[in-house]
């Protein structure tokens, strides 16, 4: 099948990479001329395992191709992905003017029949919006051309976004007619062979069914950082209760890990949004709104337990943050628990070194060259000279350190454990100080 894919972001680029892998001739569109040129160098803008492989091959057979050019990708192929970005807008509703700039380009440029599809998350109601806007725009210049809008929200997540692409556990399309869902299914079919994924429904449920999934795992983790910080306060060990909770299967153990709060570019913007659209509907958003605020406040949780140990006046101290990026396994800071850390420590007079096997450089990006941060090139770097050592992203290289060498090297032995990696009678046994998540301290 023919197919252009608008944005070559996250979204849009794992799944023009995935369909071109599979076999269907897609071109990724993109307005940046340098980022189009470095993809056609396999050179990815991000990390993401396993992506550049799969670019590369699906170069090289033909089957992708990276352009600027709008009409060339408007009118070369029949199905038309708008994955361009939904950032928060001031009022924490999402930014809708890119995804209907590139609405404006497919009215401008289609000549005969397309489906648009919408993958990027979007408000209820953006299908209907751009079905609306494209028959305007189109009437406007007195031209009939057929053409479908559909919803089909992606569920990958960053660090596994090409696996989640290729064995999805469901392929959700929103749409009108019978016929664009039997094109869906064409479409779809290398990646819903073991067992039947693909969920019809109207585009409005579709673009809701994205929402709400996110804000149902947003929620978990703010429920077990409440949780969490209750069960400090009373001695108990959240991560004890956190598995007898995880065995009953109608809570099951997924997304129930308490920790420094949850960021990214999905969870936080999403829940924003889905919020504004609950109060923008006279709807109550209660829930929404603990789940953001909870967050906001676990965010700032590892400063406060290093102030509590430590004094709030930083001033002459180091600290060691193992862990920038918002998860393992990306490069990606935004809305990063290591940056209310950071920010935390540096407005007490604090120093960081700061070390990530992946997210150097972004955070080098963000803060640029400034005497209370360096950035190191390995953990144990990290530790030198350093009074403390906070753990911000569960790394696989965090796992089990060398704990005689952490204590050797921090001035005095003290870590503070956003992500629960170590047990506590170890860490006793060991004789480091040790503070984790709701661990009964
Ligand atoms: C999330 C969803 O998991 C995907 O299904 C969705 O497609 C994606 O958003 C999106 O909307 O594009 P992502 O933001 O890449 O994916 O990362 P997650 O693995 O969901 O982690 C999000 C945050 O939650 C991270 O900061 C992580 O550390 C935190 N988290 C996750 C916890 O604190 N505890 C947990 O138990 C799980």
């Amino acid at each position: 099948m023919k197919i252009s894919i608008f944005g070559s972001g996250y979204v849009g680029l794992v799944q023009a990479a995935i369909f071109a892998d599979v076999g269907h001739r897609v071109i990724c569109m993109d307005v940046d001329q340098a980022r189009v040129e470095r993809l056609r160098n396999c050179d990815i803008p991000f990390f993401e395992p396993g992506l550049a492989d799969i670019v590369r091959a699906a170069q090289a057979n033909g089957l992708l191709s990276f352009t600027t050019d709008a009409r060339e990708a408007v009118q070369a192929s029949d199905y038309l992905f708008i994955c361009v970005g939904t950032p928060s807008a001031a009022d924490g509703s999402a930014d809708m003017s890119y995804v209907m700039d590139v609405a404006d380009t497919i009215a401008r440029l289609m000549s005969s029949r397309k489906v648009v599809v919408t993958k990027s998350t979007v408000p209820v109601g953006t299908a209907d919006a751009i079905k609306a806007h494209i028959a305007g725009a189109l009437q406007r210049q007195g031209r009939s051309i057929p053409f479908a809008v559909a919803s089909n929200p992606e569920f990958l997540k960053e660090g596994s976004a090409v696996k989640d692409a290729q064995s999805p556990d469901r392929i959700i399309v929103g749409a009108e007619s019978p016929e664009v869902i039997d094109e869906f299914r064409h479409m779809y079919q290398a990646f819903n062979r073991n067992h039947e994924k693909l969920m019809a429904m109207d585009p409005r449920s579709a673009e809701m069914t994205k929402y709400a999934a996110n804000a149902m795992l947003a929620t978990k983790i703010s429920f077990m950082n409440e949780m969490a910080n209750i069960a400090e306060s009373v001695g108990a060990d959240v991560e004890l209760v956190r598995r007898g909770m995880g065995s009953d299967p109608r809570i099951g153990y997924q997304f129930i890990y308490p920790g420094c709060g949850y960021g990214g570019s999905c969870f936080p913007k999403d829940v924003r949004a889905l919020k504004h659209l609950a109060t923008e509907n006279q709807r109550s958003a209660a829930i929404l709104t603990a789940v953001h605020d909870t967050n906001q406040r676990q965010k700032n949780r590892l400063s406060e337990l290093l102030m509590g140990r430590m004094g709030a006046d930083l001033t002459g101290k180091t600290v060691a943050v193992w862990g920038l990026a918002f998860k393992p396994n990306t490069d990606d800071m935004r809305e990063a628990p290591s940056r209310y850390l950071m920010e935390g420590l540096w407005s007490c007079g604090g120093k960081v070194q700061a070390y990530d096997p992946q997210a150097n450089a972004a955070c080098a990006d963000l803060y640029g060259e400034r005497e209370d941060l360096e950035l190191t090139d390995t953990k144990e770097a990290a530790l030198e000279g350093a009074s403390a050592l906070v753990i911000c992203t569960e790394w696989k290289a965090f796992w089990s350190p060398d704990f005689e060498h952490i204590k050797a090297t921090l001035a005095q032995p003290l870590i503070f454990d956003g992500r629960n990696l170590y047990n506590p009678a170890h860490m006793e046994e060991l004789g480091i100080e040790y503070f984790g998540i709701g661990r009964g301290r």
